[in-house]
Order: C-alpha cells, then structure tokens, then sequence
C-alpha cells in the first residue's frame, strides 16, 4: 500500500508484485523468432550479458555442462542452413492432407536472416563420472543444458533480441560442421538478433499447426488427475490469462497423437 507521507513509496509486497509482474511480462512476451529477424548487429556487451545469463543457469552437480558456439561465418550458415532445408523435406514427407498443406507455408528456421547462431552443446564427462544428483537420471545433464537454453533466451528477449531454436538437424552433421569432439551432443542451435517486432502469439498457433494448452489442463491435485483448483484472482494470473487466449487461424487436426489437438 502507498504510504500517506510518501505517496511514491510502495511497500514491499506492492514491490515484489510489480517484479512479479516484469517477469511475467517478460516470459509471455519471449518468442520463438523465425522472420522477423533484421540482421543488425548485437552489441558486445549485449551479447555477454545475454551469455552470462545462460552460464548461471541452475545444473544438475553443479557440473555447468554446456558450451557455446558463436557463428557468424556465412559457409557455416549456408552448409547447416541447406541441411536443414533436407531434414524439413524429410519431416515433410511424412505429413498428408490438411497437415502437409499447413505446414508448407510454416517458416522453421532464420539461419540466414539472423544477427548471429549460438550452438549449444552437452558434455556428459563433464563433472566427472560421479555426478552428484545423475545416478539415477542419466537426462538429468540434459534438462540442465536446456536450463542455460531458457536462461538465454529470456535474458535476450529482455535485451530486446530475437531467439529463434532450429532442432531439423542431425547431430553427427552439426558435430562435423563445427567439429564438436566425439561425445560432445549439439543440444540446440539458436539464431539470435535484433527483430522488428515479437509476435503476441507463437508462429504455430497462428498457422493453426498447434494450440498452446490452458494452464489448468496441466495441473493436478495430490494426484495423476486430481482437481486443482485455480483462480485468475491475482494479477499475475491475470496477466498470463490475458498473453494465452489464442486467435488466429483454426488448427488443423493432427493425425498424429503426439500433436495438441485441444480446443477451447
Ligand atoms: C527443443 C525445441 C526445438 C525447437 N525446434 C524448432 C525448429 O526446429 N524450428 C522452429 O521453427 N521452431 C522450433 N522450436 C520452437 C517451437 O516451435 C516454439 O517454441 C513453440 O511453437 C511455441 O512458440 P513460442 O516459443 O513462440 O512460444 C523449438 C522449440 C524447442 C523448445
């Protein structure tokens, strides 16, 4: 609540919402760029502050397992880039119907149009072989890769970049390109740079390829199925509520199960 002598002053929970609500702003506003990317440049220290968020990100032993590759170099681009245009033939020809018309026009990628790609990689060794919190989930190394992907991709979209991550790729490809060692897993190839606008809404939904899924078909009380009771009281919520209503084109029926299908 304002205080009565200084009404500039908010209190400290009133503080701790309006970071709550930044962050908030911030993980709605994120988006997986494909066209919008200019290709100016990003400024240095842009770019370390951006990789210095990634670096911090929470891993399983601490044993940070990740490595960063900067490319610029227009071969390297244009070698991953006609790569991936194969494997998107390839994932085409699987499609028939409605799904292969929808997804024929569906940008997947901005190799070329980006400022620049970050290639983040996975090194199991790292750490040693008695990683602290891994015996029993070997993927455990995995998800802290993506963490650092997480990580990255909210400290640029809070620098006001574009983060765009290409996965139609195989990894011994992307390892001879780079000449990532034996063992060493490229986890994500990111395109990253300045972008005219972020898209209120993702490049799926609006194609009617997927729709994003309501929170509260996501959660469960005590229990697999178990009513969770949720409410849009708190402005948080509120905020959130107000990025996810879906608008667009109507989503095509997936012959695959493994494609959200749900309706509102
Ligand atoms: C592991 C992973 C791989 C992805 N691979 C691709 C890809 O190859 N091409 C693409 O256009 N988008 C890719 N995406 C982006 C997703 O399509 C996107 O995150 C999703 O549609 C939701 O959109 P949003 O990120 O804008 O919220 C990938 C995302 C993740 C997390």
């Amino acid at each position: 609540m304002p205080s009565q002598h200084h009404p500039a002053r908010t209190s400290a929970p009133d503080r701790a919402t309006s970071a709550a609500l930044a962050f908030q702003d911030l993980v709605h506003r994120r988006r997986d760029v494909r066209g919008e990317f200019t290709g100016a440049p990003i400024a240095a220290d842009v770019l370390t502050r951006v990789l210095t968020a990634a670096h911090a990100a929470p891993s399983v032993g601490l044993t940070q397992p990740w490595d960063f590759i900067r490319v610029t170099d227009d071969r390297t681009r244009h070698a991953f880039h006609a790569h991936v245009q194969d494997e998107r033939a390839v994932f085409a020809s699987t499609l028939t119907g409605p799904r292969a018309e929808c997804f024929a026009p569906i940008r997947i990628e901005g190799v070329l149009s980006s400022s620049l790609c970050l290639v983040v990689t996975y090194d199991a060794d790292r750490g040693g072989p008695a990683v602290l919190g891994r015996h029993a989930i070997a993927d455990a190394g995995l998800y802290s890769v993506c963490l650092a992907v997480e990580n990255l991709w909210l400290a640029a979209t809070a620098e006001g970049l574009g983060v765009g991550w290409v996965s139609f790729y195989r990894e011994e490809f992307v390892r001879e390109l780079l000449g990532i060692p034996t063992g060493v897993r490229p986890v994500a190839w990111l395109c990253v740079g300045p972008v005219t606008h972020l898209e209120a809404h993702p490049d799926l939904e609006r194609a009617g390829w997927a729709r994003r899924r309501p929170l509260a078909d996501a959660l469960h009380e005590e229990w697999w199925g178990g009513h969770y009771e949720t409410t849009s009281r708190h402005p948080v919520t509120q905020l959130a509520a107000s990025r996810v209503r879906p608008e667009g084109r109507q989503l095509v029926p997936a012959t695959s199960p493994a494609i959200p299908t749900h309706q509102e």
